[in-house]
């Protein structure tokens, strides 16, 4: 039996997954808590590098914990950013997320203080995006 997760408990996984950031170039601190179907939850912080480049990303973190583990289907994820905007994830993070789920996949993005939250899918978040899909 699946256990079950509210959004708001997922956004504190989330807030408390904020605290692992390192982040000294940007701080910009951000965390992911990311829901697998079968109920366990991945959570991921943005990890920066004086080389910039390498830096990842929060929700990259989280997938790829989950993607090393064999999961491969994913029902949501929670994303909240240190700014006073919500932490909309970034176009590269938004391709992960292309490869790995379906258009029914929830995004719950979140600004700081958890005053803004907005919901939607990765169909709205990312329409007519590249995916395996294209490769057939
Ligand atoms: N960042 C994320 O963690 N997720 C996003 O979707 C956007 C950006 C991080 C990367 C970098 O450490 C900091 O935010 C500033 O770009």
């Amino acid at each position: 039996m699946m256990k079950q997760i509210t959004h708001e408990e997922l956004m504190r996984l989330a807030a408390e997954a904020r605290d692992h950031s390192y982040s000294p170039y940007s701080h910009y601190r951000v965390g992911a808590a990311l829901l697998t179907k079968d109920g366990t939850v991945y959570q991921g912080c943005n990890i920066e590098n004086a080389s910039f480049t390498p830096t990842i990303c929060a929700e990259r973190t989280a997938f790829f914990k989950a993607i090393y583990d064999g999961v491969r289907d994913f029902a949501a994820i929670a994303i909240i950013g240190s700014g006073e905007l919500p932490a909309f994830p970034c176009g590269v993070c938004r391709q992960v997320m292309s490869e790995f789920c379906g258009g029914d996949f929830v995004i719950i993005v979140s600004n700081r203080d958890g005053s803004e939250v907005v919901t939607e899918t990765l169909d709205q978040m990312m329409p007519h995006r590249f995916g395996p899909k294209d490769l057939l």
